[in-house]
């Protein structure tokens, strides 16, 4: 009894060696390249090459797998599979098999080249991702167009790291082209859809790049990337629109903060920020704060010179800050930008007249009296001030003398007459009262040095109608 069943027991095991036997006779054919047999491995090897042509990676390392668990020693299977594993730059793996293939083929040369070419890669494929990290994007590009995906087309690490890069350099369209590729072969892949999202969103296209966000976040709600750009969008449409809804309510201090806090969530979207920076700078106008106007101006238009609005509005805030020139400038290129814009005309002419204004005598002041003066106020100071200026009392300083004895002439035919007064007191050009904006008026008439001017009411009986006789001297009797 117990002997039969020992019996039956060792006849199970022969039938299970048996078949085991049969197996690896029936498989050795099949795989094995030192059993002389080639045409079958052989037939294996252009199966894995076509797997690997139409980028079927995983069907080929199955196939490899199954070959070497069949025949350890089947050495080229090892190369064929080092091979796959370094374009997926899977290096560590792929180099343990190089290192199996030399060892059954010691200094092999092909061996002995895929080896180094692929330490090569592996050291590019980290020396790009230190260059990331340090911000050396030109470099970190370099060393993977050059060298990882030369040697590792199916490198998803490189492949997401060059649109990374592509993302930091601000080319969109490339990142949004080679996303494109990614999510072809794989539409699932979130890192894809979180970059090709954020290309959207940096062209300021941020529906498609809400959609991209969105698609992830369903085949994954907890992405952490996804939810951060997602929200993150949602946050700075909701800040913007509540600053431009202010804006219209008039809440214009309000807006102000809303803007801020706009601006604030990602310094880097310039596309967007842009717009908020000129909003800014509309309201700051409005408000009167001219330094910080100018300010946010500069922010928009450092993003896009070409923002016609921006210059504009920087015109209208450089006015409030007595910048004149600045203004004017301002304004005036942009007008010529967009010559049929009735507005720039109307605001450039605003900022020309104030340019002027800025630049003629204050007649009161150079009488030193008030602009509330009277007439009889206005003579005395006149008298006063042209006796201490003559130009014949002060021969040290006769230069100087001269230019204040012109001023002070000047200032008086201007205040000393009721109806000049009156038009100077409206900010008329003073060109029109004919005399020149700058140098005011001229009392020592055309050539030479006649000295012409009058005044009613006398000055005394001194020099009444007189003149300076020309030959360089003046004549003033008193
Ligand atoms: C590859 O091997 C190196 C050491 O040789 C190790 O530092 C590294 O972490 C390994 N990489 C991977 C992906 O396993
Ligand atoms: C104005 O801004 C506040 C926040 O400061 C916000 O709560 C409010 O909704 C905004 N008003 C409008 C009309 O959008």
């Amino acid at each position: 009894m117990e002997a039969s069943a020992w019996r039956g027991l060792a006849f199970t095991a022969f039938l299970l060696n048996f078949v085991l036997v049969c197996q690896l006779l029936l498989l050795q054919p099949l795989v094995s390249a030192s059993d002389g047999i080639l045409g079958n491995s052989a037939e294996l090897f252009e199966k894995v090459s076509q797997n690997v042509k139409v980028k079927r990676y995983s069907e080929a390392l199955d196939d490899l797998n199954a070959a070497i668990e069949a025949d350890p020693k089947l050495s080229e299977a090892y190369f064929h599979r080092g091979s796959i594993l370094r374009q997926l730059c899977r290096y560590n793996e792929s180099e343990k098999n190089y290192k199996k293939y030399l060892e059954l083929k010691p200094g092999n040369s092909a061996g002995e080249k895929e080896l180094s070419q692929l330490l090569q890669a592996q050291s590019a494929l980290e020396t790009a991702l230190k260059h990331f990290d340090t911000g050396d994007h030109p470099k970190a590009l370099e060393f993977l167009d050059k060298v990882v995906l030369v040697f590792s087309p199916a490198c998803s690490e490189a492949k997401l790291l060059k649109i990374k890069l592509l993302l930091a350099t601000k080319d969109y369209s490339a990142a949004i082209l080679h996303t494109g590729y990614i999510l072809k072969e794989d539409e699932s892949n979130l890192d894809a859809l979180l970059l090709r999202g954020r290309a959207y969103y940096y062209l300021a296209d941020h529906d498609v790049a809400s959609r991209h966000f969105q698609k992830g976040l369903r085949l994954d709600p907890e992405h952490g990337e996804l939810k951060k750009a997602y929200f993150g969008l949602k946050n700075l449409l909701k800040k913007t629109k509540s600053a431009e809804d202010n804006v219209s309510k008039g809440k214009l201090r309000l807006a102000v903060e809303e803007y801020n806090a706009a601006l604030a969530l990602d310094p880097n979207h310039l596309t967007h920020n842009v717009h908020l920076h000129l909003g800014l700078c509309k309201v700051l106008v409005k408000l009167g704060r001219g330094k910080d106007a100018v300010t946010s101006c500069n922010e928009a238009l450092n993003i896009d010179g070409d923002l016609i609005e921006a210059l504009v509005q920087r015109g209208e805030a450089k006015l409030l800050t007595e910048d004149w020139e600045g203004a004017v400038e301002d304004l005036k290129s942009a007008a010529q930008s967009s010559p049929q814009d009735m507005n720039i005309r109307e605001a450039l002419m605003r900022a020309e007249k104030a340019l002027k204004m800025s630049k003629r005598k204050d007649w009161y002041k150079i009488l030193g009296v008030s602009k509330t003066a009277s007439v009889a106020e206005i003579k005395r100071a006149y008298k006063k001030l042209a006796l201490q200026w003559h130009p014949d009392k002060n021969v040290e300083n006769r230069e100087e003398a001269e230019a204040k004895f012109r001023d002070i002439a000047a200032a008086y035919e201007v205040l000393g007459n009721e109806e000049k007064r009156t038009r100077f007191d409206r900010g008329e050009d003073i060109e029109d009262m004919g005399m020149g904006g700058g140098g005011g008026f001229n009392p020592f008439g055309g050539g030479g040095q006649q000295f012409t001017f009058t005044f009613d009411g006398g000055f005394g009986g001194g020099f009444g109608g007189g003149g300076f006789p020309g030959g360089g001297g003046f004549e003033f009797h008193f």
